[in-house]
């Protein structure tokens, strides 16, 4: 492997990220790692620009990693509804309650008590002991990869377990001997504003000589993928049940919205009701999309539910975790 020929690698990187890079990120302004920790599980699977107001409004009402443990998961799902893949939620609750009972609330510095925490794993691990502890670790996320396979011209699909062994092994390579904080960060960013998937702009790119992948032309076919699974489609139906101004709901316990409130999937005998709406809706997971029908029903007579759930006033669907499509549905549905 040739690559120790590219030492410089992560000195242009440094240098490209103090002119270039994003240094005003909320969660830059602090090295405690209860904050970096929130902030990287968030980045996960979101953007930036979505991630800065929920970061806000969460380390607002979770001020501690006491204050979070404390908190029931509806309050932690609720300040996550809408960001998604709501297992980061709850395992960041989960951890929490862990580091309270076995750490006394010391988030771990190192990293085998890291990733025995839920949720974290080797490259959100290298993030908080690179930017909280200064401590060498590489990190190895979706732009880390398309960088690393750039610069080095790997051809074999970035999803084959064989070659992340390969992209882990050249992000550990390429760590610098000092400023790892710094570095860390520039790679993110390089890889996420310069760096980026579809059209990188390489005319601005301070390391095309060094880049395999630009010196063959081959940008554009690199990082290459193995072609995912065709998506499956799952079917579900929701029965959205109003009586006097409140809307039933049942916590789910399963899947992708385990955890959130959603109405009932079954139908309930009522002998009084109204039928207001039928429709049906979409949500695109990463493995499968969900095709849900909804019925919206008004009883006219208290119903009898025998099922364990929730009356709930319209105006307060806005305060519990709620799946953004069915919490965008049930505003539309209020009065
Ligand atoms: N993606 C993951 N972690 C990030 C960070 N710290 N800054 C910007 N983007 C990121």
């Amino acid at each position: 492997m040739e690559v120790l020929k590219k030492p410089a690698f992560n000195v242009s990187i440094i240098k490209w990220h103090k002119k270039f890079g994003r240094h005003d990120l909320p969660w830059q302004k602090s090295k405690d790692p209860y904050h970096v920790w929130v902030s990287e599980i968030m980045l996960q699977q979101t953007q930036v620009v979505t991630v800065i107001s929920y970061y806000q409004k969460f380390i607002t009402k979770f001020k501690t990693i006491k204050a979070l443990a404390e908190a029931s998961e509806d309050d932690v799902l609720s300040m996550w509804s809408g960001l998604g893949f709501y297992s980061r939620a709850r395992n960041l609750h989960a951890a929490s309650i862990m580091i309270m009972k076995e750490n006394s609330g010391h988030f771990p510095d190192n990293f085998q008590d890291m990733i025995r925490l839920p949720g974290i794993g080797r490259s959100t691990a290298g993030a908080i002991l690179a930017f909280c502890f200064n401590k060498p670790y590489p990190i190895l996320d979706g732009n880390v990869k398309r960088v690393l396979s750039r610069v080095y011209g790997i051809t074999t699909p970035i999803n084959n377990s064989r070659t992340e062994k390969k992209l882990w092994l050249l992000s550990e390579k390429n760590l610098p001997k000092k400023n790892i904080d710094i570095y860390t960060q520039a790679i993110m960013d390089f890889g996420a504003t310069l760096c980026i998937p579809k059209r990188p702009i390489c005319n601005i790119c301070p390391i095309t000589q060094t880049c395999v992948a630009y010196v063959n032309g081959l940008t554009t076919q690199i990082p290459k993928k193995n072609p995912v699974k065709k998506n499956e489609i799952k079917k579900t139906h929701f029965y959205i049940y109003e009586y006097q101004k409140q809307v039933f709901l049942v916590k789910n316990r399963s899947g992708v919205w385990n955890g959130l409130w959603l109405p009932p999937n079954e139908e309930i005998k009522l002998k009084n009701k109204q039928i207001i709406k039928y429709g049906h809706r979409q949500s695109v997971f990463s493995h499968y999309k969900l095709v849900f029908e909804y019925t919206f029903i008004k009883a006219l007579a208290k119903p009898e539910i025998k099922l364990k759930g929730l009356w709930i006033n319209w105006q307060d669907i806005q305060d519990i975790g709620l799946p953004a499509p069915i919490k965008k549905l049930l505003i539309e549905l209020s009065p």
